[in-house]
């Protein structure tokens, strides 16, 4: 079959703030300071540098040269890439819908919570946040940030209008495609996110809380002092590789997808670099120094572990406003942090949405308008389920933001450096880069990293597995009957169209 000519990325500077889009998200502002705040400090960041280092950078070079390898031969999905790999077998391609499916599995919630940043962002906007209570009790000081967001997320009518509004905004810049979509998204949504990211620290900063001893300082004191005490305990290893994977976006396709839109002499071994260099400086600098701060300067030490193990919402939905809206121009700085985080997630769910795009049009020879709208009807679809049923989410987040990514990140590995071999993977990653990756690389990926990973697939199943499988409820068989069923239409879809495009 004659390849199909497909998009390219206009720019260099394009391609790594359209991934730098990807990888940074939700992830890297909500879900990193209030797991980094739970382990308490040190004792998750160690487990976390050595995941950065051991599955991060390497699965994120493998998936650049996968998605590129695959992409000059007109395949951008995992489902394509694993069959342009292995000349067409089936159950190569089977295995690459796990990079189809968790994405849009993930995205059927991320948006959701995305759609929510738009909304207080807004109305911080026109001044109609809650007023904050002047007291350093954070319970009493929450209360009416707890309110707004119960009722917010009842879901209150405007809710649900401003989720279409947001889904809107995703389909109209899929639609626009990837050079006049994604890429422009990006390359104006990049800059403003680094630009806010850094006002608002600064804000944080130079600001004075309610009582002399507390600092923002001493939130990142409390961050980074180092404590050994967890170092030994399985789940504080999960948890930091799979904050590692999420705010990456890698074992579900999403970088894949990206890269399979590089040009043949991209110099991917840099671009896979500055992907990950930007995601954790937004991470480990911006991330940390907002979120955590600032609770700590106006709730003080006491109330940090208490934020946090109230889950990812409290600190970013309940603190943050009660802590810049009581600063001067408040609302202004509760604008600007709920921008700071749409536009975080909207060039990420944009991100988990292109690599079904990428599947129908590939695979199927779908036309890209009607790939965007029959992805579209999935999410919308999918995120219905999510808002309307209980226990839905959870489910989801469970078997396809943890258990899909780890395991597809070891399928990866197996096929992108032991099958298709370690030295063909390093020749092909090295091919365009100016400074190459040395062959040794490809060995500890395929066996340190493996095995890292498999270790912490075990923990997490010993952990896991029973516990969830024992729930029920409605909300959980219904994720898990969507989960099926979407897994066997592209599998019908898969098999069907495995012949035409092997030939
Ligand atoms: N990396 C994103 C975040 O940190 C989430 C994401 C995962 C986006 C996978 C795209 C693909 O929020």
């Amino acid at each position: 079959m004659a390849v199909k000519v497909r998009e390219h990325w206009g720019s260099k500077i394009g391609v790594v703030l359209a991934t730098a889009g990807n990888a940074v998200g939700l992830g890297n502002l909500l879900r990193f300071p209030s797991k980094v705040a739970l382990y308490g400090g040190g004792a998750f960041i160690v487990p976390y540098l050595i995941s950065l280092t051991l599955l991060g950078l390497p699965l994120m070079w493998v998936e650049w040269m996968a998605g590129r390898y695959g992409g000059i031969r007109g395949h951008g999905s995992t489902v394509g890439i694993l069959g342009v790999i292995t000349r067409g077998n089936v159950l190569a391609r089977l295995l690459g819908i796990f990079g189809v499916a968790a994405p849009i599995l993930i995205v059927f919630y991320y948006i959701y919570i995305e759609s929510w940043t738009l909304g207080f962002a807004l109305h911080s906007l026109f001044g109609k946040m809650p007023t904050p209570v002047a007291t350093t009790e954070t319970s009493e000081a929450l209360k009416p940030f707890t309110e707004f967001l119960k009722n917010y997320t009842a879901p209150s009518l405007e809710a649900y209008i401003i989720f279409w509004i947001t889904l809107f905004l995703n389909w109209i810049v899929l639609h626009r495609g990837i050079r006049r979509g994604i890429e422009l998204a990006a390359k104006v949504g990049m800059p403003a996110l680094f630009l806010m990211g850094i006002m608002l620290m600064v804000v944080i900063f130079t600001s004075s809380g309610h009582n002399p001893e507390w600092s923002a300082i001493k939130g990142l004191e409390y961050i980074w002092k180092p404590n050994f005490s967890r170092i030994f305990d399985g789940k504080v290893w999960v948890e930091a590789a799979g904050q590692i994977f999420f705010t990456l976006s890698l074992g579900m396709g999403a970088i894949a997808v990206y890269a399979s839109y590089v040009k043949e002499d991209e110099d991917i071994v840099l671009t896979g670099l500055a992907t990950t260099s930007i995601n954790e400086f937004v991470e480990v600098i911006i991330g940390s120094a907002i979120a955590i701060p600032a609770a700590f300067l106006f709730f003080g030490p006491e109330s940090i572990r208490e934020l946090a193990e109230a889950g990812t919402f409290r600190l970013g939905f309940m603190s943050m406003p009660a802590v810049l809206i009581s600063l001067p121009l408040g609302f202004f700085w509760s604008f600007l942090w709920f921008m700071l985080l749409f536009i975080a997630a909207f060039t990420s769910s944009i991100a988990l949405i292109q690599p079904m795009i990428a599947f129908l049009e590939d695979e199927l020879n779908i036309s890209h308008g009607r790939a965007v709208s029959i992805s579209m009807i999935t999410v919308i679809i999918g995120a219905h389920l999510a808002i309307f049923i209980p226990g839905y989410i959870d489910e989801l987040d469970f078997w396809a933001g943890s258990f899909m990514l780890i395991f597809f990140g070891i399928l990866e590995i197996i096929f992108f450096v032991w099958l298709f071999g370690p030295n063909n993977f390093i020749d092909e990653l090295n091919k365009g880069a100016s400074i190459k990756v040395p062959k040794w690389v490809a060995y500890i990926t395929g066996t340190i990293t493996l095995a890292f990973l498999i270790f912490i697939l075990v923990i997490w199943l010993a952990q896991n597995l029973s516990v969830m499988i024992n729930q029920k409820g409605t909300g959980i068989w219904l994720a898990r009957i969507t989960i099926i069923v979407f897994v066997l239409i592209l599998a019908a879809l898969t098999v069907a169209t495995t012949k035409r495009n092997s030939d």
